[in-house]
């Protein structure tokens, strides 16, 4: 609303700086992944009689943390001059589109100039290549490298004057919303396999590599998710804050509601809309921290996260936790879990995911209840930096799949039954600090 009254003096500028500024303050560069982003590699390893050449194309998650859920990666390019896909394996196009000019007996698999590749599913027995046909896929680095990439193969005619074809432009990665930007595929040092057991190098004839990075700014998504806290010495319980994805309706009467789960409905494609159950934080997920022990040289937390979708699970799931206490040993008792780099950040951070079978499916809750997956989780102290006042005990930051979960104000965390407010004041004092200098930051742009 601001951007359409104060059009009249610096529209563009100010839109920019407020995009920038949005850009800081949330996600646009994430410092627990700050190399994050899905390759997609171009080998061009034979060329063809017919004007062409054979392609292997290779998606690869870089994200720690985030994956390529259901109902899978969508690859769409546009070609840099009149190629057709004669053949593929290990995927498809989703569009034949007009070959009305080829009249042999075989036709190519797609004429379009902006083809749209989407993968197989797992149990295709037809037109299989290597490393292919994982229902579009894509696992987290840090969890699982091995399905981690994809590949497929294509036959590409008609390629024109260059034998080894000039690089499809304006390459879109649907992942599987929207959200990612690709950078244009570009020639870079030829892809190699080695052959006789390592002993023959092999490089292929050309490669072009793109990367495409994602920002939760440009998917214009809802939160998914919310922080609830408690604790042993205080059974006040800090539930996530109200309206943290949304507001319920003033109708309380209603048990479901429904959320739309993207800002804009521009794109019907990927709006779709979730029957939850209704609260008020209106949040599909949450995440509960719950300091339950505090020994003598070590603490208990327990995590949980609650699925409330009533028609949606979400298989293998990750939930990512910043806190200083994992910089210490930590184990974990019913969820899988790795450390990963810090980067300069003070705080250990964790990577939390489900163990095959058993909770890698967050299944969605239903008039008997909420679907949940739960752990505990026991921490070595460090004796210098271990505290239960200041709120300390709670998690800095959590993120579900990837995307940011809302946290309660520090204000609002469990307090220590007396005494524990003075203490309270320094952290409390800080995020109210900051939370004046982006509001600050806010009037200057608008006025
Ligand atoms: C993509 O990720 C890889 C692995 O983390 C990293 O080496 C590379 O620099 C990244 N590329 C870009 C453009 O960020
Ligand atoms: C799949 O394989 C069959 C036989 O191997 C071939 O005729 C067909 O063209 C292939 N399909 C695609 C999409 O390439
Ligand atoms: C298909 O392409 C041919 C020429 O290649 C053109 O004459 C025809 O109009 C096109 N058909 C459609 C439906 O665009
Ligand atoms: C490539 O994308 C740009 C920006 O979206 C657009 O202006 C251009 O027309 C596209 N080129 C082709 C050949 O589609
Ligand atoms: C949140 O909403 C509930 C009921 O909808 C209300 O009782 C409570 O006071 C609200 N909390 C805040 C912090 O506004
Ligand atoms: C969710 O998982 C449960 C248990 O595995 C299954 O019964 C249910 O059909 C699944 N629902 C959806 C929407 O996939
Ligand atoms: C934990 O995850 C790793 C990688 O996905 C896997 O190899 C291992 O078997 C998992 N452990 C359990 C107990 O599920």
């Amino acid at each position: 609303m601001g951007l359409n009254v104060h059009r009249v003096h610096s529209p563009t500028l100010k839109s920019i700086i407020l995009l920038l500024a949005l850009c800081t303050l949330s996600d646009c560069y994430d410092p627990l992944d700050p190399n994050g982003n899905i390759s997609v590699t171009f080998d061009i390893f034979q060329r063809t009689p017919d004007n062409g050449y054979l392609a292997r194309v290779t998606l690869q998650n870089y994200y720690q943390y985030r994956h390529v859920d259901k109902p899978g990666w969508k690859l769409g390019w546009t070609w840099a001059n009149n190629e057709v896909i004669w053949s593929m394996s290990g995927a498809i196009a989703t569009d034949r589109g007009n070959c009305s000019s080829y009249s042999g007996s075989q036709m190519p698999h797609s004429c379009k100039k902006d083809p749209t590749i989407v993968d197989l599913s797992l149990d295709a027995s037809q037109n299989r290549s290597e490393h292919c046909c994982r229902g579009g896929l894509l696992s987290p680095w840090s969890i699982d490298p091995f399905y981690a990439f994809s590949s497929f193969e294509l036959e590409v005619r008609n390629v024109g004057d260059n034998p080894l074809g000039q690089a499809p432009i304006n390459l879109t990665l649907m992942a599987p919303g929207p959200g990612y930007t690709c950078s244009p595929l570009l020639d870079t040092d030829l892809s190699v396999s080695s052959d006789f057991g390592g002993l023959r190098q092999v490089p292929v004839l050309r490669t072009w590599k793109s990367t495409c990075a994602y920002s939760s700014f440009l998917a214009n998504t809802i939160p998914v998710c919310c922080v609830s806290l408690s604790s042993f010495y205080n059974p006040a319980i800090t539930s996530c804050r109200n309206c943290s994805c949304g507001c319920r309706e003033a109708d309380k009467s209603t048990a479901t509601c429904i959320r739309s789960s993207s800002l804009s409905r521009s794109n019907e494609d990927n709006t779709i809309d979730e029957m939850i159950e209704c609260t008020d934080h209106m949040c599909p997920v949450r995440v509960h921290w719950h300091f339950k022990n505090n020994y003598m040289n070590q603490w208990r937390v327990k995590l949980t996260i609650s699925n409330y979708n009533y028609n949606r699970n979400y298989s293998n799931w990750n939930v990512l936790v910043q806190h200083p206490g994992f910089t210490q040993k930590a184990r974990t008792y019913s969820f899988n879990s790795t450390k990963l780099p810090t980067l300069g950040l003070q705080d250990g951070v964790s990577l939390f995911w489900g163990i095959d079978y058993y909770n890698n499916e967050l299944v969605h809750s239903d008039k008997d209840g909420v679907g949940l997956v739960t752990t505990e989780i026991l921490l070595d102290k460090d004796p210098n930096s271990f505290t239960v006042s200041n709120g300390w005990a709670f998690p800095r930051r959590i993120y579900f799949n990837g995307e940011n979960c809302e946290m309660p104000l520090p204000d609002t965390f469990p307090m220590l039954p007396n005494g524990g407010s003075i203490l309270r004041a320094t952290y409390c004092g800080f995020s109210l600090l900051y939370i004046l200098l982006f509001l600050a930051l806010l009037l200057i742009l608008w006025f």
